[in-house]
Formats: C-alpha cells, sequence, structure tokens
C-alpha cells in the first residue's frame, strides 16, 4: 500500500488485531461528527431497506432536487457519487488532467488518483512554522507560472489540463485560508482558464467560508462535497460534486451505473431535511473543540493547531514517536491518526477528531499518561 491510500478509521482491523470488538473502540482517527447519525436519518436507512428489491435512481432525482434547492444551484450542477472519495477517483480522466498542483498536506486521495491517471504534480505544502495555514502565496506563485507559460505559447489553450487541488478547510491540518485569498485564488484561476478543484468535505463546520455562492460565476470551479463526515455515515458513503452543468455530466460518464444504493439515496434526503441536527452538531463543535483544544495545551510535548473543521491536528515534541504514541493508546482501545502518511507533514504529528466531552476527557487522559512517562 502506499502512504496515499493510507486511511483513518480502521476499526475493523484493529478490532482482529487487538482481539476485541468495534464497538469497544473509541475512533478519534476518523473526522467523523461525534453525535452519530441522525435518528431521523437512521429510521429512513431502515426503512429504504425493505425497498431494495428495486434497482436504484441511477440519477438520484430526489436527492439531487434537495441539493438543488439547499444550495440555490440547479440540478444539472450536482452529481452524486458513492462517497465523494468515487468522484475524486474519476475526476482526473474525466477532465483529461495533465498537471496538478495540490495543495498540502492533504488528503493523499488526491495524489494518488492523479497519478493513476498518469497525471504530473506539484506539491505546494503549508509549513509548521506558519502553523499550517495554507500557503496562498505559493498558490498565486504556480498560477502566474502556469500564466505565463501559456502566454508565451500564445492561447489559453492548455489551461484546461491544468488543475489545482484544494482541501477547504484542510484535512489534516484544520485550517483555511481567509475569505479574501481564497476568492483572489478564485479570480486568478477564472481569468487564466484552468480547473480549480475545492473539497469542502468539512465546510458544514465552517458553512459560511464554502465557495457554492460562486460556482455560477466560475465555470472551471468544482466543489466536492461528503455527506459521511457531518451526518456520521461513512459506512453508508455519499457525496457529490457541484459545477457547470455540461462538466457535471461529462464526469457522470465516468460513473458505474448504479453507484449510489437506493439506501444512501434516502438517508441524504432525510438529512438535508434535519435542519435542527445540523444546528445542534454545530453547537456542539463550538463548545467541545475549544474545550478539548486547551486540555491537550496543557500536556507537555504537544502543541496544537488551530482549527476550524471537527479535528485538531497536534504535534509532539520531545523525541516522542507518533506511531509509539497510536501504538500505546491502542492498547487503551482508542485509536488517533498518524500523520506521518500526510506527504508535507515534516514534523512528528496526530490528528485527532473532536468526540463527546467524556472521550476526549479518555483520550486526554491516555495522553498525558503516555507522554509522562517519556
Ligand atoms: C478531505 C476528504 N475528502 C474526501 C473524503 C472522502 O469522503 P467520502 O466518505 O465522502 O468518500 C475524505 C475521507 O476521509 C476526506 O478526508
Amino acid at each position: 500500500m502506499n502512504r496515499h491510500e493510507i486511511h483513518g478509521g480502521q476499526v475493523y482491523q484493529l478490532a482482529k488485531q487487538l482481539g476485541r470488538s468495534v464497538e469497544t473502540l473509541l475512533d478519534f482517527s476518523a473526522s467523523v461528527n461525534p453525535l452519530g447519525p441522525p435518528v431521523s436519518v437512521v429510521r429512513a436507512m431502515r426503512d429504504a431497506v425493505s425497498e431494495c428489491q428495486h434497482y436504484p435512481d441511477p440519477y438520484s432525482e430526489d436527492l439531487r432536487l434537495c441539493l438543488s434547492q439547499e444550495h440555490g444551484i440547479p440540478g444539472a450542477s450536482i452529481l452524486v457519487g458513492n462517497g465523494s472519495a468515487e468522484i475524486i477517483r474519476i475526476l482526473p480522466q474525466a477532465l483529461a488532467l495533465r498537471h496538478a498542483c495540490i495543495v498540502g498536506p492533504t488528503f493523499g486521495e488526491f495524489e494518488h488518483s492523479l497519478r493513476l491517471a498518469g497525471v504530473r504534480c506539484t506539491g505546494v505544502d503549508a509549513v509548521s512554522a506558519q502553523r499550517y495555514v495554507p500557503p496562498f502565496e505559493k498558490i498565486v506563485d504556480v498560477l502566474e507560472e502556469w500564466r505565463r507559460a501559456s502566454a508565451r505559447k500564445g492561447h489559453k489553450a492548455g489551461m484546461h489540463k491544468n488543475a489545482v487541488f484544494l482541501c477547504h478547510p484542510n484535512s489534516p491540518t484544520g485550517r483555511r485560508l481567509s475569505r479574501r485569498d481564497l476568492q483572489q485564488i478564485v479570480d486568478t484561476v477564472h481569468r487564466i482558464g484552468c480547473w480549480m478543484i475545492v473539497d469542502e468535505a468539512f465546510v458544514d463546520w465552517c458553512p459560511s467560508h464554502s465557495l457554492m455562492k460562486d460556482i455560477a460565476a466560475s465555470p472551471r470551479l468544482l466543489i466536492l462535497r461528503s455527506f459521511t463526515k457531518f451526518f456520521a455515515i461513512p459506512g453508508i458513503r455519499l457525496g457529490y460534486v457541484v459545477g457547470e452543468p455540461a462538466v457535471v455530466e461529462s464526469i457522470r460518464k465516468y460513473l458505474p451505473p448504479w453507484s449510489v444504493n437506493h439506501v444512501a439515496q434516502v438517508a441524504g434526503v432525510v438529512a438535508l431535511a434535519d435542519s435542527r441536527f445540523r444546528q445542534r452538531s454545530q453547537q456542539f463543535m463550538q463548545e467541545e473543540r475549544p474545550r478539548l483544544i486547551a486540555r491537550l495545551r496543557r500536556i507537555s510535548g504537544l502543541r496544537v493547531i488551530p482549527s476550524q473543521a471537527n479535528f485538531v491536528m497536534v504535534e509532539v515534541f520531545n523525541g516522542r514517536s507518533p506511531q509509539d504514541i497510536v501504538e500505546r493508546l491502542w492498547a487503551q482501545g482508542m485509536l488517533v491518526r498518524d500523520c506521518q502518511s500526510f506527504s508535507g507533514v515534516t514534523r512528528p504529528a496526530l490528528r485527532i477528531a473532536v468526540r463527546l466531552a467524556r472521550e476526549n476527557n479518555r483520550l486526554v487522559k491516555g495522553l498525558t499518561k503516555i507522554l509522562q512517562k517519556s
């Protein structure tokens, strides 16, 4: 397995390895809403199972209608996939990309999918010294370089084979750009005519920073969204991409038929309607994340990176190995993510999902014990 294929949430493997059941593990390694799926969604999924003697709607019409109302965009701008990971996997071929700029350190599936399609990848990485704020200037430099190269050739043609991949807010860092800097990048992309793929898998935790409102005016902007994190249904698989209708239609051709099952489609429709769950989740995160951060900051040997998402990145000092910490936490039935597998993470670090208060307290206690021993 190459390192881009390593993900959090490997509870089934670990449960086998430790000889214990999945329910006894506390998973801080996958960044999923700690409130669990909305009750309304669980109920609707149960009911939907009885309709599984039919093939699912291959176009996810009902869900697309709800999404189009949610975002105020045409249904033809939306393509639903079996998790946003499925769409990420087909994008490089569907857009016939040749060169991509990946703003890192970030989700490994961008690079993995691009390399599988033979796309040249250039990484522009945020750095620890700036607490992993996305590197605005480096992104602008790459775009400027692309603009100059296309000007030398005398036309914009060729730019549609280039793309910037940005996860916003980013994983594993939890950081985002200011609205002004992000807008400037979107404007520059528009001017030079390359693609910009923005993965908003975690934007439900800071919804005012979504670029969805820019979609109509930006024909080369594609936005990826996921249901699995915020609505806590990663086992169901549901995500989508939003873009210009003709582009979305050309991406659709690369999806296998019926890739989104019926239960997932129903779950999406009901999840979108549950505004109380959304409010409750956002309010919970506003309170619990700073509380967890404050407690982690009191543990010596850790440096906490500020976060706008439902997880925090924590750098590990004093020569402690993150892998060693990960394994000691396994022994206590807890999973955290070692950030070593994210290309561009230059200092030892862990990614920790924010969970319920009592669970976070257990993790803090476990970490304190491990780090005191060093
Ligand atoms: C940044 C990011 N984007 C997309 C995904 C894939 O999400 P989905 O469950 O919708 O396939 C993940 C999953 O970990 C992720 O971290």
